[in-house]
């Protein structure tokens, strides 16, 4: 076990991932835990991450001395580089420029940090104060043109501090400093896997939930879906599992969530098909965000009536993932799209407590425990899907019958991106139903049918993306096969926008 003792830097998950990666297990603690309880835990190493603070300032977030003296290995980072050398009584100084970005880098290589990389190196700066004086025992192993303590190391006691920041990549041999502190100086023996994280995190939730009731709202999609198994498998039946369908989900895509999570893992499942309800809300509207208001609106009222049914639960589930913490974490931004998610129910529904078993780990992480229990791969890799489904992909008013195009053309369409071995290269892709018809010929026949609009992106953040340059015959294969098998369509268009200037849906 590595503890990483959080400091609010902005790398944090970050530095927690890159140990997960090096297989090593790891927690994120905030800095004030108490030093028994950090000794209890018995770590073979502890990593400081960096913050906004500087140590000078009198509510400076602190340690006590004695965390040095445990005989644990301590590698401090930036803000935790500066506050090791303040407390060992070393000297921190306020440089007249900012250092920031990718600065070239002179380092020890005989230091074992630094084995396997080279003298010269590039690393990741982001600081106003610095070490201008490491504590008595350290030496200074790397340097910068500004910056005459990049990095500093008392081998002895096995405390090492770096200014710079090795979790980002920017740092290209960050990961090897990581690893050589875990593997050689920490000697972490790097077996660790995603399965023992769901097993960890399945004890914990045993432990956590006792014999009390839980509520999951699952929408099907990858997070709500690694959840609720993940708690499923820690106490069976104790859990409920809410599944609305609103109708306005991609072709069978209902049936085979109910299927999954009734048959393969045989959850306690309320699959409520309300399409009819939605429909009703829906008739006649066409502004985006009313539909995606009326959509969210209507979910919280068919969730809080099952919900109701059930009675009192101790504990609400939320597929929260580390990047939605990020994100909800800046309140100041535009809103160009009101995302609804099912962030809206705590309000509304009767529960003592709010888990979300994933909130630190990243997408690709959260996939690969989905896969470590025994998730289907479809579920697992599936594309992001937005709350409002179909609707946003319809533009103009929504009937039955257009859901029912846009499902034909959407499947063909992902069948024939697998067909090709594109569904892994390309972020999301999804067929879109404009409003728009226009005349064709078919045999011998005026047509005046509708417009499908493929969208295709490649994107690692989905804030920004850039339209996916898929194949031209690829292309012709999906439009051949939609004009062909799905009634009322005669023409279809590829979206070549990237975001920005559009976003990736098209309401
Ligand atoms: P945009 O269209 O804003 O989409 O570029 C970025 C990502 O967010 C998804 N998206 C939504 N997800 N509720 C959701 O849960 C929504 O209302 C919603 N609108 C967009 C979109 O699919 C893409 O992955």
């Amino acid at each position: 076990l590595i503890i990483v003792l959080d400091f609010g830097g902005q790398y944090n998950q970050l530095i927690a991932r890159r140990v997960r990666e090096a297989n090593v297990y790891c927690e994120v603690l905030s800095y004030d835990t108490p030093i028994d309880e950090i000794k209890a835990k018995k770590p073979k190493g502890i990593i400081f991450t960096g913050g906004p603070s500087v140590v000078y300032e009198e509510n400076a977030p602190m340690v006590e001395k004695e965390i040095f003296e445990l005989g644990i290995p301590v590698l401090g980072i930036c803000y935790g580089s500066q506050l090791m050398g303040h407390v060992l009584g070393g000297k921190v100084a306020k440089a007249d420029q900012r250092e920031y970005g990718k600065t070239d880098m002179n380092v020890r290589v005989d230091n074992p940090l630094f084995k396997d990389v080279e003298e010269n190196t590039v690393c990741w700066m982001s600081h106003t104060y610095y070490i201008s004086e490491p504590p008595e025992g350290f030496e200074v192993i790397a340097t910068t043109g500004t910056c005459p303590v990049a990095a500093m190391a008392d081998t002895k006691r096995n405390l090492y501090g770096v200014q710079f920041h090795p979790e980002v990549m920017h740092t290209p041999k960050g990961t090897q400093m990581l690893k050589n502190f875990l593997y050689d100086v920490c000697g972490c023996k790097g077996d660790w896997i995603m399965k023992d994280f769901a097993e960890e995190s399945i004890k914990k939730l045993k432990e956590k939930i006792g014999d009390k009731k839980v509520l999951c709202a699952l929408s099907g999609g990858v997070d709500s879906s690694v959840a609720a198994v993940l708690i499923h498998k820690a106490v069976g039946k104790q859990l409920t599992c809410i599944f609305v369908d609103h109708g306005l989900l991609r072709k069978n895509e209902g049936d085979e969530v109910e299927k999954v999570f009734r048959e393969q893992f045989d959850m306690n499942l309320i699959r409520v098909n309300a399409q009819d309800r939605f429909l009703d809300k829906l008739a006649g509207v066409t502004d985006p965000e009313s539909k995606r208001k009326i959509i969210g609106e209507e979910f919280i009222r068919v969730f809080e009536a099952e919900a109701k049914k059930i009675g009192t639960v101790d504990f609400l589930v939320q597929g929260t993932i580390y990047p939605d913490v990020i994100e909800s974490g800046t309140k100041n931004a535009a809103v160009i799209k009101s995302h609804h998610n099912v962030g809206g129910l705590p309000d509304y529904v009767d529960f003592k407590e709010i888990i979300e078993p994933l909130r630190d780990l990243f997408k690709d992480e959260v996939r690969n425990l989905g896969r470590a229990l025994g998730i289907p791969e479809f579920l697992v890799a599936r594309q992001p899907f937005p709350g409002p489904g179909l609707a946003i992909r319809i533009i103009g008013d929504i009937t039955k019958e257009k859901i029912v195009i846009l499902q034909e053309a959407d499947y063909i369409y992902r069948e024939e991106i697998a067909n090709a071995g594109l569904d892994k290269e390309i972020g999301q892709y999804f067929a879109v139903l404009t409003n728009l018809r226009s005349v064709g010929v078919m045999g011998d026949e005026r047509t005046y049918s509708y417009t499908v609009a493929l969208r295709g992106v490649s994107t690692t953040d989905f804030m920004t993306a850039d339209w996916a340059r898929i194949p031209h015959d690829v292309l012709a294969k999906i439009s051949n096969r939609i004009v062909n098998e799905v009634n009322h369509v005669n023409r279809i268009v590829y979206d070549i926008t990237s975001k920005p200037p559009a976003t990736i849906e098209w309401e």
